[in-house]
């Protein structure tokens, strides 16, 4: 017996999110040969479809991702896909839904192992999982069952409690699988490898040699089809709370004694439990806020973000959020962190920069300052990879000092791919490694360090700046970095180049 053999139960699987990113992820698993012989995969939704009609659409999306001539891979994962409509409000379904995974286990010899995969409306994420104890699918004794959860957990610290609770009335931490997509990205986990498998970083790595950490997550698209939930949501909601702390988390914790789920994951909350408390009265110099206005991008004229479809048109959503914060523990006493992210930016980029502190006497006429080098930049996303910029002499006379790259790009090495986030965190879910996925208590803590900035957001103490689509947003975020001489760094597309004007 295999111990991952299994059924993937899909909530929602009519939506956008099965076809764009969960299906693809699991055909790629399949494909990889990193799937069990024994798995099934069973799409619920309240679409009225049959097997076949649910097997055809999602042949479409994994022909999307697989172009190749040869399609009897995905006629042999076809067969193993399954549909039932399905309505989660209807607690009788879930008697027919026990009926279906118990036919569909009969029919494949597979044990009682199961993922109940949400990818629904977050008010579904206390309906599903109590109407499923209700009928004991959340009973292990003839195999494991756990439940995968998408952010938003919650929309602030009281209903992130909430939820919590009523997820933990029926069901074992162990059990809960909450996604943060960011985690499941390559590069993230790649802070770790970049940090402790490197006895150079480390040392420097503290508020000796770091003068203050950028974490910037910017996207080039408004809100696209989603202005009906982004606007419920806004930037420190949807981007803040969960991908960009986690990010923090990554880059501020100390070494964990195992690469363990929990080893790793105390660490984070570490982190968490040392931010500094932003209190009500300091969230105006600490904070900036922002919406997108209409403007013309290469010639072409783009929607405000209040023009948007589903958006309230007087709507004080920010479609940018800027913080500035301090750890409070050993290794980042007095290092500012400066993190921002937003829609309708010049580029999408994600990406952490470390400022390290410039020499304490300047030797050379024009030294470069702290800003220009003495910085590594950690790259998510696109152009995946590392830079190190440093000053070096300029040949000739004297002693010019001129910046230049040191760079690693993940392309560089022929013939890697790398994998999908969901990709990665699907096959997680099925091996039960829970490594890269958020616990409660970092949520908490996460939702309980914002929840003063949203109260103050809310009760509209903090201005909300527009800012022109297609800018870096307001220009009030430049006053938030503290030195005269600082800005944010302006990234570009191609890792190796920045500044205002670099080609987007
Ligand atoms: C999602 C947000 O979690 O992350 C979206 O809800 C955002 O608004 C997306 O566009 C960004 O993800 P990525 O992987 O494209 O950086």
């Amino acid at each position: 017996m295999d111990k991952n053999e299994h059924i993937y139960a899909i909530f929602g699987a009519s939506g956008d999110l099965t076809k764009r990113k969960l299906v693809p992820a699991i055909y790629s698993l399949f494909i990889q040969k990193l799937l069990p012989t024994k798995f099934t995969l069973l799409g619920l939704s309240r679409s009225n479809y049959s097997d076949e009609q649910f097997r055809d659409k999602m042949r479409s999306a994994i022909s999307e991702f697989d172009e190749s001539e040869d399609t009897s891979r995905i006629d042999e994962f076809i067969n193993h896909i399954y549909y039932l409509p399905f309505d989660s409000e209807k607690s009788e379904d879930y008697g027919i839904l026990k009926e279906k995974l118990k036919k569909l286990r009969d029919g494949r010899e597979i044990n009682g192992n199961t993922v109940f995969y949400l990818s629904t409306p977050p008010e579904l994420y206390s309906i599903i999982p109590k109407y499923l104890a209700k009928v004991n699918l959340n009973d292990q004794s003839d195999g494991w069952k756990r439940i995968i959860i998408e952010k938003p957990f919650g929309t602030d610290l009281e209903s992130a409690i909430k939820l919590k609770n009523e997820l933990l009335e029926d069901w074992q931490e162990e059990q809960i699988y909450r996604i943060d997509h960011y985690l499941g990205k390559e590069t993230v986990q790649n802070l770790l490898v970049t940090r402790f498998s490197n006895g150079i970083f480390e040392p420097l790595w503290n508020r000796n040699y770091i003068h203050h950490i950028e974490v910037t997550s910017s996207e080039s698209i408004g809100v696209e089809k989603r202005g009906g939930y982004y606007d419920s949501s806004g930037a420190l909601k949807d981007m803040v709370q969960n991908h960009l702390l986690h990010i923090v988390g990554m880059v501020a914790m100390e070494p964990p004694s195992s690469l363990d789920a929990d080893s790793i994951r105390n660490e984070v909350l570490k982190v968490f439990q040392s931010l500094r408390p932003i209190n009500k009265e300091n969230v105006k110099n600490c904070t900036i806020r922002g919406q997108y206005l209409a403007s013309t991008i290469k010639g072409e004229h783009v929607l405000g973000y209040r023009e948007e479809e589903g958006v309230d048109k007087n709507s004080d959503t920010e479609t940018y959020a800027a913080i500035k914060f301090y750890i409070d523990n050993w290794r980042w006493g007095g290092v500012p962190f400066y993190i921002r992210t937003g829609k309708r930016l010049p580029t999408r980029v994600t990406e952490v920069v470390i400022h390290f502190k410039p020499t304490p006497h300047f030797l050379f006429a024009k030294d470069a300052t702290a800003n220009e080098c003495n910085l590594l930049v950690i790259r998510i996303q696109p152009d995946e990879g590392i830079l190190m910029k440093i000053g070096m002499k300029t040949p000739g006379n004297g002693y010019e000092v001129q910046n230049v790259n040191m760079d690693f790009h993940y392309s560089d090495l022929n013939g890697v791919r790398i994998p999908s986030a969901y990709e990665r965190l699907i096959g997680d879910t099925i091996k039960g490694d829970s490594t890269l996925f958020a616990r409660s208590e970092e949520v908490l803590e996460a939702w309980e360090f914002l929840q003063p900035v949203i109260d103050s957001w809310k009760e509209e103490e903090t201005p909300l700046f527009g800012y022109p689509a297609g800018t870096w947003g307001p220009e009030h975020a430049d006053d938030l970095i503290e030195e005269n001489n600082l800005t944010w760094r302006y990234p570009c597309k191609n890792l190796s180049n920045d500044g205002i004007y670099c080609e987007l």
